[in-house]
């Protein structure tokens, strides 16, 4: 038995006397759900999943793993994309998926405060309730969580509305390795009392302690939403729309995401969404506004196809039509099944006077090495990122490390960086040095081993 093995063993028998059997599931009561999340890594059985139902019994189990030197892997919605919260076979897993429930939406702060495993899609709906609007929004957010969010800072599709994930939070409560609980419920706007701890953790993808609660910024409701599909020359193109809506419509853009052909025809015709525009156009943008009517989104786009920078749009004249268009751009969800041989999976960022540019060298780099594959690229462009996937429709298995090189090595040409929004996890790991410099790993090192020197939580990942 290996020397992980046996403490694994140890700490594992000590969860169980201390916590019980309710809190503490091992061997065939691990529901195979919890064996990996959305990075594809094999599933992986961990030692023991404890099922924490208070931040005290989060506390309690990071206290008896430090005690025996355990690693453990914090799980939230496991829609990570990075294998952050994919579990080691001696790993003690740590789900927050029972710490659920928003317990204030405080109007006159404009604030909201939820357990860390609730799902994202919740907060939505308690923030519209109560006359606000959240400002974090993801294709996986009826799944994801808030600590999720928090832990990986998520992106999404209203980042040039309301920021990243970092923007939208006022205050954490966190769990340290050693049990200690640390709590900053901060509603305030202004708060200069020291080093900004909370933001530490936002980010930090597990490695630094326990998100348990989350206090989030609202943001004023929004009251309706218009919606388009355009067809466009190219990227600059995009880049003037982007930047004539700015102008013409200030504070109104919610979204603005661009869909190369090679996506928009996946996800028309191999995934079989109704496809509102043909697919012919050189790029695609899915554009939405808060705008208060269908008009005062045609007025501008009238202007675009005057000056000849818009083929064609599609406006959403409902709610449903606009859950249609979206579909179109949710497309993501369904790489599993058409990719059964799995996926190789980009999320980087892009400085956007070259995003186009760089677009068309990746592009010619897929069709010249592995033309069997299927590469889609799209992205939250107006935040300069890009994603790009490739897979196979037959099944078979693509390359990936030799993949992961070729495209990174163009990404770094462009300096650009290896994560946008999605974070390092695991599969990044070995490409951070391309985008941080050696100072800068050597400070998140100190920064680890200040906070969590064992080296206990999401060992293996990140750094
Ligand atoms: P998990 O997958 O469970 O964990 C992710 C990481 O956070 C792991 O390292 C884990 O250890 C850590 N973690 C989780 N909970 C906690 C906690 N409470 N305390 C400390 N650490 C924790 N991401 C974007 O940024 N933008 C997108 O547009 C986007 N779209 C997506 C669309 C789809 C269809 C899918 C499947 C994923 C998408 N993602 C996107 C990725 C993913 O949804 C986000 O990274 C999300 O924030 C992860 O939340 P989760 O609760 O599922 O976390
Ligand atoms: C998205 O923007 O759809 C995501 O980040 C998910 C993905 O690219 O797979
Ligand atoms: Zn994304």
């Amino acid at each position: 038995m290996t020397e992980a093995a046996t403490i694994a063993d140890a700490a594992v028998a000590a969860l169980l006397a201390q916590l019980g059997a309710d809190l503490v599931r091992t061997g065939d009561a691990i529901d195979p759900r919890f064996h990996h999340d959305w990075a594809d890594y094999p599933a992986t059985r961990p030692k023991a999943l404890v099922l924490p139902r208070t931040t005290e019994d989060v506390s309690a189990a990071l206290r008896i793993c430090h005690a025996h030197r355990q690693g453990v892997v914090t799980q939230g919605g496991l829609t990570g994309l990075a294998g952050g919260a994919h579990p080691g076979p001696d790993d003690v897993a740590l789900s927050l998926s029972r710490m659920v429930g928003i317990e204030e939406v405080d109007a006159s702060s404009a604030t909201l405060t939820a357990l860390a495993g609730t799902p994202l899609e919740q907060l939505h709906q308690a923030a519209e309730a109560a006359g606000f609007t959240c400002g974090i929004d993801l294709g996986a957010r009826g799944s994801c969580t808030i600590g999720g969010n928090v832990a990986t800072n998520a992106g999404g599709i209203n980042v040039l509305r309301y920021g990243m994930t970092r923007q939208n939070v006022r205050g954490l409560e966190v769990v340290l390795a050693d049990g200690t609980v640390v709590r900053s419920l901060n509603k305030l706007i202004k708060n200069n009392t020291g080093y900004d701890w909370p933001q530490l953790f936002i980010g930090a993808e597990g490695t630094l302690g326990v998100v348990t609660r989350v206090v989030l910024a609202l943001h004023p409701p929004v009251r309706s939403r218009q919606t388009a599909l355009c067809a466009i020359r190219d990227f600059d193109a995009a880049l003037a729309i982007l930047r004539f809506l700015e102008q013409e419509i200030p504070g109104r853009l919610l979204a603005f995401e661009a869909m190369w052909p090679d996506f928009y025809r996946f996800a028309t015709r191999t995934a079989g969404i109704s496809a509102p525009l043909p697919g012919d156009a050189p790029l695609y943008l899915l554009v939405e506004t808060s705008l208060p009517d269908q008009e005062s989104l045609e007025a501008p786009l009238a202007v675009l196809l005057e000056r000849g920078l818009l083929h064609d749009a599609v406006l959403a004249k409902s709610e449903e039509e606009r859950r249609k268009l979206w579909a179109i751009r949710e497309v993501p969800a369904e790489y599993a099944r058409h990719f059964r041989g799995g996926s190789v999976k980009f999320d980087v960022g892009i400085p956007l006077g070259h995003m186009g540019e760089a677009v068309g060298t990746l592009r010619d780099l897929i069709d010249r090495n592995w033309p069997e594959a299927t590469a889609v690229f799209y992205g939250h462009v107006a935040d300069s990122n890009l994603h790009l996937v490739l897979g196979r429709l037959d099944g078979a298995v693509l390359p990936q490390h030799e993949i992961e090189d070729a495209v990174y090595g163009i990404v770094s040409r462009f300096e650009g960086s290896v994560s946008a929004e999605h974070g390092i996890g695991r599969s990044k790991k070995a490409y951070l040095p391309l985008s941080r410099s050696p100072e800068e790993l050597g400070l998140m090192r100190l920064i680890k081993g200040a906070i969590d020197p064992l080296g206990l939580l999401n060992p293996g990942k990140v750094l």
